[in-house]
């Protein structure tokens, strides 16, 4: 449709991918044999069947245990050229992504191997589509402060090629405020923050992550829309939202696509953008996000433009390359 080529032709940055939910089935099943690891799955067609989640921990579990054939830094970089590949064609310019240190040096598979693959891949990706990149470090925060300490100890050789730390994984029950230390630690190195927030968490967790966090970003934040006051605080203060349309419906955080609050965000003043989140299992890339969201909710070529603009203000580039983008 009209509207398709639209969104097919409007410039756009992603700044809410994990790189580990960008793993297609059929990557994983080359990898798998590559590195001779066992998988519980017979085909391709079983692995997508068994993508259907009730919840956000119903995901985690097979997002993690798909992780398990990343082992080499060949693998990291086929990992993220993929994604890179997938994404330029979706007319994404400029990617900030997060990548998970901990799922990978828990299984023995270290540090350096994984962000040298990702750098890799990212100077690939700047070579063959011209997509610039940036990394940003996500602490899980199903695991202890102390272990994500150790986490930033173990980038520190890597600072200069790292944008931000950011917070993900299973949030009820870890709260923002169970890494403040950690997250002014980073921020005294120079680091920006992100948070997931508000994704299942309650509003309340939106305002740690503010307060506690001091966050430059907040990854979902759906429900801050049942707070008006924090509501308008995000959009008083410019914040930017890195929604995931397909992942809420995915995961069963909004009801159906038709009932998604991306237009009612933007018309309450919010900078909100449309990310892929984990687009091997969600359904789709950033573009399919924008087409899901735009038809379901009726989205003007006026929404689209705001919403691909906010992207590239909402980026960590400097000004003047933000200024080159709009
Ligand atoms: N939420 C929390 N943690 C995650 C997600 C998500 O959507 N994707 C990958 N890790
Ligand atoms: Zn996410």
């Amino acid at each position: 449709t009209d509207i398709d080529a639209f969104i097919a032709g409007l410039p756009k940055a992603e700044l809410h991918l994990h790189i580990e939910g960008s793993l297609e089935p059929e990557l994983m099943f080359a990898l798998a044999e590559r590195n001779g690891v066992a998988i519980p799955y017979a085909s391709v067609d079983e692995v997508r069947a068994a993508y259907d989640f009730s919840n956000l921990q119903d995901f985690l579990d097979i997002y993690y245990a798909g992780a398990d054939v990343l082992r080499t830094r060949q693998d990291f970089h086929d990992l993220a050229l993929a994604y890179f590949d997938r994404a330029a064609a979706d007319g994404v310019v400029h990617a900030e992504i997060f990548f998970d240190p901990q799922t990978h040096t828990a299984r023995g598979i270290a540090f350096d191997t994984v962000i040298q693959g990702l750098l890799d891949g990212m100077a690939a990706a700047e070579a063959k589509h011209g997509l610039t990149s940036k990394l940003i470090l996500c602490f899980l925060r199903h695991l202890s402060e102390e272990e994500a300490f150790a986490t930033l100890a173990e980038a520190e050789p890597w600072l200069d090629r790292i944008a931000g730390v950011g917070l993900d994984s299973s949030e009820v029950g870890h709260p923002p405020a169970k890494f403040a230390r950690v997250f002014a630690a980073a921020a005294g190195k120079g680091l920006k923050r992100v948070a997931h927030a508000g994704e299942e968490g309650p509003p309340e967790y939106v305002h740690e992550a503010l307060d506690l966090l001091h966050i430059d970003r907040l990854d979902h934040g759906n429900r801050s829309l049942e707070d008006a006051a924090l509501t308008a605080r995000l959009a008083r203060t410019g914040m930017t939202l890195t929604v995931c349309p397909l992942s809420n419906v995915k995961l069963c955080n909004v009801a159906s696509m038709d009932v998604h609050p991306i237009d009612a965000m933007l018309r309450q003043g919010l900078r909100a953008t449309i990310n892929s989140d984990d687009p091997a299992y969600f359904g789709g890339y950033v573009g399919e996000n924008y087409r899901a969201a735009a038809h379901a909710r009726g989205l003007s070529k006026d929404d689209l433009t705001m919403l691909a603009r906010n992207s590239f203000l909402g980026s960590f580039l400097p000004d003047a390359d933000v200024a080159a983008h709009l």
